[in-house]
């Protein structure tokens, strides 16, 4: 969604506040704007289009002042348009306003303002807050901005500067993060993390119904009209790990990145030979009494949920629901009190996980989270958290957040099996020792550019390319497709192998595309039917196997062999030379890899 940024110190705004755009690009991209106090009165540039329109469009201003706030903007209401871009002002410009999120009853608001004589030009929801704040000044900035809020609904990060107070930024937490950033001679606010990392990493994580009042030297929040006392939170990252390192795309990095983030992960968890998941406090007692575990996500991370689903039935025999977030919290979910819901999210900002995590709170359920963003609102909120070390994900396909997360939900099938004796030692034991032999599997499928890079070009003038499995490679290849069709825009689908007879194999015919997963050896004979109905139509084959002999080379029009692997883990080692294909494919197509068109990284609003 949105990213917003603010500063106030003594350096000059506007070089930080396009930095810190920059760096969270990644959260929405269809226009960009900025507005900075010069000579003790508001000043702003907005553009239409990717950062660089506005950086253009600044490149001749001097503007010298230490007071600002910027915006790169995901559309929700209103096209992306130079009007529509943030910030939004109040009728005289006294006040003007980022946001992310959105504001629910904007159209109520408005008429109520406008019939009140304030003049709105944009098609947005966040231009009712300036005018509200304006209608509400009467000297005291906080009051206005707080009275403002008040008379909101939905959700909503809101940023608000004024030459009226030309020493100050506001900033106002309602479901939608904001983090602030405590520099030397200076601080910050932001939407993310990344955007602070070039100046500091001491950093306060607003709460929701949290005020924060940001001059040069002194940050104070406040909640319920009383100070907070906030805590100090440390970010630990490598400032060059939101950086590209060389790699002409974050997500090319971020896919080079897996064999390491794997490792950390893996080791956070385990000793030589047993896993250690303490931080979920489960007994033997507690682990054999639960009837079913619920897990609920989105995107990618839904998908993490599908093959956690096999692994988990497979090796705990505990059956397992997986729900899409935005479908759950509204199907009025069948939990009683003490069962186990486990949520997963990249970013732990996602609404729909969020809310659907807050439901599962409030039907008296226990959260278990598997998240990358330590102090995110779900890591804060889940009862239980299990993060991944996967380090900032900024391509908005995401992929190193995926293979970490596949391990985590191996670990706890491992813990669950260990716990209900459902798993012999050998067989448990073995898995672990495939978990510590990942990292350096998943170093060969990154040797293979070369051919993937070729296998691209062969398939970039497709408009439909199909992804089949069985099993675990069922769950995989719904990733793999959804990797293609994000960056590359090729409708890609994904399916059963099983059930490709009941109806899509209508639409396979001389040519078609079919990519075919097969790293599940007690499946090989049932996937090489599979692959055997599609050939008979004249279908293409591009196999993807870990059956380690030659055998199938027949059956495909081109193979990729990958070393064999534990079942269990064939879907992360796959998944990686299918992430490379999609990223070559959407290069073929000149597509923007890194920031896909329509779609963003963290997805705040519902
Ligand atoms: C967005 C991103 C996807 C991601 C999904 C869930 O749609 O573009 O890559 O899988 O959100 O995000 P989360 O941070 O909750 O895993």
């Amino acid at each position: 969604m949105c990213g917003l940024v603010g500063y106030v110190g003594e350096r000059p705004a506007l070089p930080i506040v396009l930095e810190g755009l920059r760096r969270m690009e990644y959260r929405g991209y269809d226009s960009a704007g900025v507005a900075v106090i010069v000579d003790g009165k508001l000043q702003w540039a907005k553009k239409k289009g990717r950062l660089e329109v506005l950086e253009a469009e600044l490149q001749t201003v001097d503007w010298p002042s230490g007071v600002g706030i910027g915006h790169s903007r995901w559309a929700s209401h209103g096209e992306p348009s130079d009007i529509n871009a943030h910030p939004h002002s109040d009728c005289n410009g006294h006040f003007m306003i980022v946001h992310n999120g959105i504001i629910e009853n904007f159209r109520e608001l408005r008429a109520e303002l406008e019939a009140k004589g304030h003049r709105f030009s944009s098609q947005t929801d966040t231009e009712v807050v300036p005018h509200l704040v304006e209608e509400l000044y009467a000297g005291n900035l906080e009051q206005a901005f707080l009275g403002a809020v008040k008379r909101l609904r939905g959700a909503f990060a809101l940023i608000l500067v004024s030459d009226l107070h030309p020493d100050r930024v506001l900033a106002y937490r309602q479901s939608s993060p904001l983090v602030v950033g405590l520099g030397d001679n200076g601080n910050f606010v932001a939407s993310d993390i990344p955007a602070l990392l070039p100046y500091t990493r001491e950093v306060y994580l607003l709460e929701d119904g949290e005020l924060a009042v940001v001059t040069a030297h002194e940050v104070r929040v406040m909640a319920d009209g009383k100070e907070v006392e906030k805590e100090v939170f440390h970010v630990d990252w490598d400032p060059l790990a939101a950086e590209k390192g060389g790699y002409e795309h974050f997500m090319l990095k971020e896919i080079h990145e897996q064999p390491q983030a794997v490792l950390a992960t893996a080791a956070a968890y385990l000793n030589e030979n047993s896993v250690n998941l303490a931080e979920l406090g489960l007994t033997e007692q507690a682990a054999r009494s639960m009837q079913k575990l619920t897990i609920v996500a989105c995107g990618t991370s839904y998908h993490a949920g599908l093959v956690g689903k096999y692994v988990i039935e497979d090796l705990a025999r505990l059956p397992v629901e997986v729900d899409i977030a935005s479908e759950f919290r509204y199907r009025k979910p069948v939990l009683k009190e003490g069962d186990i819901v486990l949520v997963i999210s990249q970013s732990g900002e996602t609404a729909d996980t969020l809310a659907a995590l807050r439901e599962a709170k409030r039907l008296g359920a226990r959260v278990w989270a598997i998240t990358n963003v330590l102090g995110s609102s779900v890591a804060r909120e889940a009862d239980a958290v299990l993060p991944t070390f996967a380090g900032p994900e900024i391509a908005v396909a995401s992929t190193k957040a995926y293979t970490t997360q596949l391990v985590v939900l191996t670990l706890i099938a491992i813990h669950l099996a260990q716990l209900r004796g459902t798993a012999s030692n050998e067989e448990l034991a073995a898995l672990v020792a495939a978990v510590h032999n990942l990292p350096a599997l998943l170093e060969e499928p990154l040797q293979q550019q070369d051919r993937l890079q070729q296998l691209a070009k062969t398939l970039t003038t497709h408009e439909d390319i199909f992804f089949i499995g069985r099993g675990l490679d069922f769950a995989g290849s719904l990733e793999a497709a959804l990797k293609l069709k994000e960056i590359s825009y090729i409708h890609a689908e994904a399916l059963a192998a099983g059930e490709l007879k009941h109806g899509t194999l209508a639409l396979i015919t001389q040519g078609t595309p079919v990519v075919c997963l097969l790293t599940q050896s007690q499946l090989r004979e049932k996937m090489e039917s599979s692959i055997e109905e599609v050939a008979a139509r004249g279908g293409e084959i591009f196999l993807f196997d870990t059956m380690g002999d030659g055998e199938l080379e027949r059956l495909a029009n081109w193979r990729l062999p990958l070393s064999p692997v534990h079942p269990v883990l064939g879907p992360v080692l796959a998944i990686i030379p299918l992430q490379m294909l999609a990223y070559f494919v959407a290069l073929e197509r000149g597509c923007d890899v890194d920031k896909p068109r329509n779609l963003a990284k963290s997805v705040t609003i519902e």
